[in-house]
C-alpha cells in the first residue's frame, strides 16, 4: 500500500505535447477513477504510474520514494488491461502463479499464494481449467489475480470490464469493490462508464486533452462542476447546458441573466469581471426541472418521450439550441408528445458558468424559500 504523487509531469510524443504539466496527490488506500473522453491521456497517465511510458519531464513518487527512473517491476504495481491478455495453454492455476515464478518463489510458497488470491476472487473451484473453459468475467478475475501476484503496492486498471456484457460488468464491479475493501490497496482505474466511476470512486479526476479539469468525490462532481466541461461529462442523460446572456452589470449580489428562448432570471452570483451581454451558459440537470402544461401558444414542444419503467425522459424543443431539453419524470408520465410546457426550477439548482465556462456558484448561502423561477418560452 502507498500513496502516488504526480508531479509536474509532462508526456510528449514526437512532437505532440500530449499531458503539458499534471500534478496530482492520491492517497494511500484511496480508490481513484480516470474519466474523461477518448484520446484525453487517461492510459498513458496510468502507463506513465506503471513504468510503461517514461515522462518527458517531471517526476513520480510511490510511498515517498521518487520512482521516475525505476522499471514497472521495481515500482511494486500490478495492471488490469482490458483484454485479458491470459496464456491460453495455461490453467487458472498457472496464469496466477506466472508472475511469481519469474520472481523465483519457491513452490510452497507460490501454492500458498495462489491460493489465497483464489479465495479472494473466488476462483478456487475453477484453478485447473484453462482459459477458454471460463466466462469473460470469470477471465477478468484470473487477469486481476495474476496482476495481484507480486502483491503490489498499487493496482491499475485501465478498463478492465469494457469487454464485458451489461449485467457482467454489474457483477465485476461489485467484486471489485469489495476487493478494494477486503485489500485496502491503492487502485487506479480507468473508465468511461459513468456508472463505474460514480459508484466505485473515492475521488474521480476528470481529464480533458492532458489536463486536470477537476478533482473531487463523486458528490462534489455532481453537485458542484468547477466547469462546463465536468457539468457536461458527469451525469447521465447529461445536464442540459443552456445558452444564456448577461443583462447589465450586477446589482450587489444579484446578476440579471437571460436565458436563450425563456426568461430574464435574477441570481444570487458573481458576475462583475463580465460586461453587459457577456455569453454564458446556464445549467440544469434532467431531474432538477419541473414540467407544467401550458397552453398549445405557450412554452415549449414535447417532441419525444422515452419510457424506461422506473422513469421517463421528456425531450424538449428550445428555441436557439441545438440539444433537445431533456427533463426526468416520474411514471406515470403526465406529458406526452406533441403537448407544450413550461419549465420551473429552484434558483439554487440551476449552475452558471461564465463566457470561459468557470463555474460561478451563489454568493451567500443557499438561499431558503426563494420563489422557483419560471423558465417559460418567451
Ligand atoms: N505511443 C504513442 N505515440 C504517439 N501518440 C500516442 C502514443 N500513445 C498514445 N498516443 C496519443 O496520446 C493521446 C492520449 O492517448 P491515451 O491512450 O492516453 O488516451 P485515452 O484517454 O486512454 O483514450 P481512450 O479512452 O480512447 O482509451 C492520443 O491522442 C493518442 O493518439
Ligand atoms: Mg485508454
Amino acid at each position: 500500500m502507498a500513496c502516488v504523487e504526480l508531479k509536474k509531469i509532462n508526456k510528449t510524443f514526437g512532437k505532440i505535447e500530449i499531458i503539458p504539466n499534471v500534478d496530482l496527490r492520491i492517497e494511500d488506500g484511496e480508490f481513484v477513477v480516470f474519466v474523461g473522453p477518448s484520446g484525453c491521456g487517461k492510459s498513458t497517465l496510468l502507463r506513465l504510474i506503471a513504468g510503461l511510458e517514461e515522462p518527458t519531464a517531471g517526476d513520480i513518487e510511490i510511498g515517498g520514494e521518487v520512482v521516475t527512473d525505476l522499471s514497472p517491476k521495481e515500482r511494486g504495481v500490478g495492471m488490469v488491461f482490458q483484454s485479458y491478455a491470459l496464456y491460453p495453454h495455461m490453467s487458472v492455476y498457472e496464469n496466477i502463479a506466472f508472475g511469481l515464478k519469474l520472481g523465483k518463489a519457491n513452490k510452497g510458497r507460490i501454492q500458498e499464494w495462489v491460493e489465497k488470491t483464489a479465495e479472494v476472487l473466488q476462483l478456487t473451484s475453477l484453478l485447473q481449467r484453462k482459459p477458454r473453459e471460463l466466462s469473460g468475467g470469470q477471465r477478468q478475475r484470473v487477469a486481476i489475480g495474476r496482476a495481484m501476484a507480486r502483491e503490489p503496492r498499487i493496482m491499475l486498471f485501465d478498463e478492465p470490464l469494457s469487454n464485458l456484457d451489461a449485467s457482467l460488468r454489474v457483477q465485476m464491479r461489485t467484486e471489485i469493490a469489495k476487493l478494494h475493501d477486503r485489500l485496502q490497496s491503492t487502485m487506479i482505474y480507468v473508465t468511461h462508464d459513468q456508472v463505474e466511476a460514480m459508484t466505485l470512486a473515492d475521488k474521480i479526476v476528470v481529464l480533458n486533452g492532458g489536463h486536470i479539469e477537476q478533482v473531487g468525490t463523486p458528490y462534489e462532481l455532481y453537485e458542484t462542476p468547477a466547469s462546463l466541461f465536468v457539468a457536461g461529462f458527469i451525469g447521465s442523460p447529461k445536464m442540459n447546458l443552456i445558452p444564456a446572456t448577461l443583462q447589465g452589470s450586477a446589482q450587489g449580489n444579484r446578476s440579471q441573466i437571460k436565458i436563450c428562448g425563456m426568461g430574464t432570471v435574477s441570481l444570487d452570483r458573481g458576475t462583475s469581471h463580465l460586461e453587459d451581454g457577456a455569453k454564458m451558459t446556464v445549467g440544469l440537470r434532467p431531474e432538477h426541472i419541473e414540467l407544467e402544461i401550458s397552453g398549445p401558444d405557450s412554452g415549449l414542444e414535447v417532441v419525444n418521450v422515452e419510457y424506461l419503467g422506473n422513469e421517463a425522459y421528456v425531450y424538449l424543443e428550445m428555441p436557439g439550441m441545438e440539444d433537445l431539453v431533456v427533463v426526468r419524470e416520474s411514471v406515470p408520465c403526465q406529458v406526452q408528445a406533441g403537448q407544450r410546457v413550461t419549465m420551473n426550477a429552484e434558483p439554487a439548482l440551476l449552475h452558471v458558468f461564465d463566457t470561459d465556462g468557470r463555474s460561478l456558484p451563489p454568493l451567500a448561502s443557499v438561499p431558503t424559500g426563494e420563489e422557483a423561477v419560471q423558465l417559460a418560452s418567451q
